[in-house]
């Protein structure tokens, strides 16, 4: 078979994944110069920008077509799907109304090549909607697609782009909410297929040995949940079941319900498989390409190449408690608000005094610390509905502990709340692990009865914040008056990856070393209003840079989580990679001299920028230049 080309490496081949066994040989390269690997010394354009659709560096149709036959007819040129909303030839009533009333989660959406669940960050080009008047465009979605089922595909694709001068993206789930998976005018590697997994039992690498578990950057959380709880096993997994197990979550740290326990995504990692900007196919591990090891592990996707497959640690069953409750403040009359944002249940406590609601969350958040150092998470959200009308509602989870150890656990908290006046019951449940049933709901996606468009600012608070009366005073002030004054739905989650949790060989990745002493990372939650001029859109930012200025005053030297942080969010070197900028930046001008991996806020992205014709801040919908003369160049500390 035409698969086992001759530039298979034994070493390679030893460890790798079915998909990755089918390697770009200059069997292809011959027959195509322009998926030819890197050859010499790179170095970024000091000006210009990416080739342009219709430029005339843009590549012909006849070269297009030479591509998708090195890639065995895997490219795609796809419409964005709701086209047929559009009078046009695609044009479809029922369809256009499938997408709008039915389509409402997001495992529809991830079977689609273009698309992503913040289409704000794309241009809003083409958004479903009946009787659409103007046009739809591609805007921000890319023009050409790789349906990515083997290494030679990205290898192909990478290298193309780099010859090309073509704007690359990578797109997995399109979770991203920075704008991270869309870009006008540009290739992407749509990973989504690569989906293998594969137990490899008795895997030894540095001090690890045991059960590992190795698969292919498109799996899902879901699936992989699914192949653990075959295996009898526990994972370190997300919080939403449709992200990825790899890609942009394990990439940029990767949260979950073990997080406190055993560390991020990023720290499970033993082994990357990565096809690197120059085309070529390598491990990186504590052994071999050790900068790319340490910078895939947290310092971001997108920048320093397109991880295939990775190698993770696995563990013994694990029980998890959870734990309810929710505060409601004089609850809106309107039973739909009370139903999105306020469920009452029988473990709500409701107050009609904003002092007192106020009061039970400052014992909540003191909390907070006990909760991690207990190896236990938290997810919590808090919802001003207006008229001095609040929701709160929170989820306490303690692995590896009983019913009746994670009461003990809680007992403090629910005595001080006692004590302040407050008299909850307390309620807990075991979990036992359940398989997903084909698909995994998560009720977020771009038509309209989804949830979308959710903005993120993020801040991790860190235990010195928590360390006395005063300081946990202060920063409790700051907390609540982002949502108080400022009007924004807190989504609050107690995570504590300390160097502990994170282990062997997590303790040296690159995760944002604010991590290491974090106690609560907080996102401030706010809906891209979808009408929004640029000028409005701008304001909107200053806003809410207006509102979390005395929050991040309060946490100097912390940080934002840059997967659930705002692409706008300001210094966003220091604040989304901390101290590891600098020798991150390093591994991204050694890796890719070339500027092939480029998205907003990654490390080095300052070098480009993109020009849009409407100056929308943040959109992906305008070609990619390079910032004039090496000016912006990073030069922080
Ligand atoms: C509903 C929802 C729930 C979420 N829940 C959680 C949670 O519980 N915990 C948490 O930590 N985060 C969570 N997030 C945030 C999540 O971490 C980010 O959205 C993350 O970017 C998702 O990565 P992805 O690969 O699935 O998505 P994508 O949007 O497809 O990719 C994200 C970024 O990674 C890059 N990338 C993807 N694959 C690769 C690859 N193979 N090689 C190199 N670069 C790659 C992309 O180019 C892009 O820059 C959630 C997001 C959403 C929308
Ligand atoms: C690539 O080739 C396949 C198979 O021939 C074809 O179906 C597909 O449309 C081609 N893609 C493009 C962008 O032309
Ligand atoms: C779409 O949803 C509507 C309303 O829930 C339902 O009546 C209809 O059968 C659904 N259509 C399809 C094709 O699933
Ligand atoms: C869309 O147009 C049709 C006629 O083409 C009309 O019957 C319908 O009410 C319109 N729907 C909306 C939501 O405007
Ligand atoms: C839509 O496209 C048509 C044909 O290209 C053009 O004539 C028309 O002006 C466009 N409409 C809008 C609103 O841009
Ligand atoms: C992508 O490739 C897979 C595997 O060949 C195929 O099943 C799927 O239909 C393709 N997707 C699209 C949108 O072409
Ligand atoms: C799962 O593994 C645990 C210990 O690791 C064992 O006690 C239990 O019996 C196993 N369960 C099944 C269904 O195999
Ligand atoms: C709420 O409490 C009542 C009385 O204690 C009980 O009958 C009911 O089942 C509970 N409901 C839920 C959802 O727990
Ligand atoms: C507010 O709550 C208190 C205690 O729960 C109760 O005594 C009081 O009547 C309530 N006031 C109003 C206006 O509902
Ligand atoms: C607040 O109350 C006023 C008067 O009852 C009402 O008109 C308004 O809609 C309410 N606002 C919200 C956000 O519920
Ligand atoms: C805890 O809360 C959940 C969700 O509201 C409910 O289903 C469950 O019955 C409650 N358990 C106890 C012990 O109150
Ligand atoms: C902190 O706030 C609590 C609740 O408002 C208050 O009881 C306590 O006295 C305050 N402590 C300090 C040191 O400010
Ligand atoms: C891992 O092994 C190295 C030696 O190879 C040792 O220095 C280090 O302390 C070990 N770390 C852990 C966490 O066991």
């Amino acid at each position: 078979m035409r698969r086992l080309g001759f530039a298979l490496l034994v070493s390679v081949a030893r460890a790798a994944l079915d998909f990755e066994s089918v390697l770009l040989t200059s069997e292809h390269t011959k027959a195509l110069p322009a998926v030819d690997f890197a050859k010499g010394e790179g170095r970024l354009p000091r000006s210009g920008c990416k080739a342009w659709p219709g430029g005339k560096d843009w590549p012909s149709d006849f070269e297009w077509r030479l591509l998708n036959a090195t890639v065995d007819g895997a490219l795609l040129k796809p419409t964005p799907p709701s086209t047929v909303c559009y009078r046009g030839p695609n044009f479809n009533v029922d369809q256009c109304s499938y997408l709008l009333n039915n389509a409402s989660t997001s495992d529809f959406w991830i079977e689609d090549p273009v698309t992503v669940l913040t289409p704000w960050t794309q241009g809003l080009t083409c958004m479903p909607a009946l009787n659409a008047t103007g046009n739809c465009t591609q805007g921000g979605f890319p023009v050409y697609v790789l349906n990515a089922t083997t290494v030679k595909d990205i290898q192909a694709a990478v290298n193309y782009a780099r010859n090309k001068n073509i704007r690359l993206i990578i797109k997995n789930t399109g979770h991203d909410f920075g704008g991270r998976s869309v870009g006008a005018g540009s290739l992407s590697i749509w990973t989504h297929n690569l989906d293998a997994f594969e137990l490899i039992r008795g895997y030894k690498k540095g001090n690890y040995s045991g059960t590992a578990a190795h698969f292919g950057s498109g799996l899902q959380g879901w699936q992989l949940f699914n192949h653990m709880f075959l295996a009898n096993l526990t994972i370190v997994g997300g919080g939403f079941r449709t992200i990825g197990a790899n890609g942009g979550w394990m990439a940029g740290g990767g949260h979950g319900n073990l997080a406190s326990f055993h560390g991020l995504a990023a720290d499970q990692v033993l082994e990357l498989h990565v096809v690197t900007a120059d085309g070529r196919y390598v491990i990186a591990d504590e052994e071999q390409n050790t900068d790319l090891f340490y910078a895939l592990r947290g310092g971001g996707g997108s920048t320093y190449g397109v991880v295939t497959s990775a190698i993770v640690k696995t563990y013994p069953p694990a029980t998890l408690t959870s734990s309810l409750l929710s505060i409601a403040c004089n609850p809106p009359p309107d039973t739909n608000a009370r139903a999105r944002f306020a469920p009452i249940d029988n473990s709500t406590h409701f107050v009609n005094d904003t002092a007192r609601f106020w009061d039970a969350l400052h014992v909540y958040f003191r909390f907070k610390p006990a909760i991690v150092l207990a190896g236990g998470v938290d997810w919590d959200y808090l919802y001003p509905l207006g008229n001095n009308s609040y929701s709160f509602r929170t989820r306490i989870t303690y692995p590896n502990a009983s019913p009746t150890a994670a009461e003990a656990l809680l007992k403090p908290l629910y005595d001080s709340l006692a004590s302040a006046g407050f008299t909850f019951t307390l309620n807990r449940t075991e979990l036992t692990p359940t398989p997903y049933a084909g698909t995994a709901i998560t009720p977020v996606s771009p038509g309209s009865n989804g949830l979308q468009n959710t903005r993120y600012r993020s801040r991790l608070i860190p235990h010195s914040n928590f360390a006395s009366d005063a300081i946990f005073n202060r920063t409790f002030a700051a907390i609540r008056s982002v949502t108080e004054e400022g009007g924004y739905t807190l989504h609050g989650l107690a995570i504590g990856p300390s160097p502990k949790a994170a282990g062997y060989p997590g303790i040296t990745a690159a995760v944002h070393p604010a991590w290491r002493e974090n106690v609560l990372h907080l996102a401030y939650m706010t809906v891209q209003p979808p009408n929004l001029t640029p000028k409005e859109a701008r304001e909107e930012e200053d806003r809410a840079n207006r509102f979390l200025k005395p929050l991040r005053d309060i946490t100097k030297g912390t940080g934002s989580y840059i997967n659930e942080g705002d692409p706008g969010e300001p210094d966003w070197q220091a604040s989304f990679f901390g101290a590891n900028y600098k020798g991150l930046l390093k591994i991204k001008r050694k890796r890719d001299p070339w500027g092939v991996f480029w998205a907003p806020t990654t490390v080095g992205s300052e070098s480009w920028e993109v020009v849009t014709l409407d100056g929308y801040p943040r959109s992906q919908n305008g070609r990619l230049c390079r910032v004039e003369g090496g000016k912006g160049e990073w030069d922080g500390e």
